[in-house]
């Protein structure tokens, strides 16, 4: 997977990029994230990459020059096509040998990012990030060289870049070797099960007083699994309910789960 992020302000990627899991699966080769500055290539005398919006209104809107100029640049480095209409975006995969790009504009306009999102895109083999900044970007850019917007949420943030630190790290650890242990991202919240996540606890055994569930301890994997497995449905059932319709439950979780509810109600 090759993750090319866009931005005017690539410094704010450094510690991100090098750091923790995703440091590693970079030094490892599973992923290869880079940033590309887009302010070299605005032609503009001072580099700019910015100028106010026609029709006027607050705040500036950055230019399409440097923005195109930068995707040309990537796509062209990266021997992938970089398809510029609406009809040829239908068919990004092409036959010889010339691999799939999705590029993806950070907006508070686009596709809520979520884990489904996520497991999406870490299906593609090539993912483009654009960040905007100031007031965002200038739509005819948009329009030629963005195949979908996503958003982190609604709410308007200074520019794309924690977005784009959110998705790309979202992606990483979805890719196969990158994370520890296979299991450790199908167990997570909002995976495949459609749950939150159960409590966990870690050494020591007792701490202010409080003492790990002794089930925890007994190593019957049996009966922590199931342990664990209703507790993801409490937590889900307290905090995200309406994620409970669309989770997978066998007969018996939902026959104890019916139980818990009429026992709630009982207590009511
Ligand atoms: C100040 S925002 C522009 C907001 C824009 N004027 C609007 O009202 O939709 C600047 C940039 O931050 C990024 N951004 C802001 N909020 C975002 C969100 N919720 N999700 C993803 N990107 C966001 C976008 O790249 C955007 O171009």
């Amino acid at each position: 997977m090759t993750i090319d992020i866009l931005t005017v302000f690539p410094e704010m990627f450094e510690s991100v990029l090098n750091t923790s899991i995703m440091g590693r699966a970079r030094e490892k080769g599973l992923i290869c994230v880079e940033t590309t500055d887009i302010r070299p290539y605005s032609v503009s005398k001072h580099k700019n990459t910015d100028d106010y919006p026609f029709g006027g209104g607050a705040g500036m809107l950055m230019t399409p020059q440097p923005i195109a100029d930068a995707i040309k640049d990537v796509c062209k480095k990266r021997n992938v096509p970089c398809v510029d209409n609406i009809s040829e975006k239908q068919n990004t995969v092409c036959n010889d040998g010339c691999k799939r790009i999705l590029r993806i504009y950070l907006s508070p306009k686009g596709v809520p990012f979520t884990q489904r999102v996520a497991e999406e895109l870490a299906k593609e083999e090539h993912l483009l990030l654009l960040c905007g900044h100031y007031e965002g970007v200038d739509q005819r850019v948009l329009d030629k060289y963005i195949d979908m917007e996503i958003s982190l949420g609604d709410y308007v943030l200074t520019g794309g870049e924690l977005g784009a630190m959110v998705i790309a790290d979202c992606v990483s650890r979805l890719i196969p070797g990158v994370l520890g242990s296979s299991e450790s991202a199908e167990d997570e919240s909002f995976s495949v099960a459609g749950l939150l996540e159960y409590p966990q606890y870690t050494r020591p055994r007792e701490f202010e007083g409080m003492e790990v569930p002794q089930v925890l301890l007994n190593g019957d994997h049996a009966k922590i699994n199931q342990w664990r497995r209703q507790q993801a449905i409490l937590t889900t059932l307290d905090r995200r309910p309406e994620m409970l319709e669309k989770a997978e439950l066998t007969k018996k979780e939902k026959i104890w789960l019916d139980g818990i509810l009429s026992e709630r109600e009982d207590m009511q």
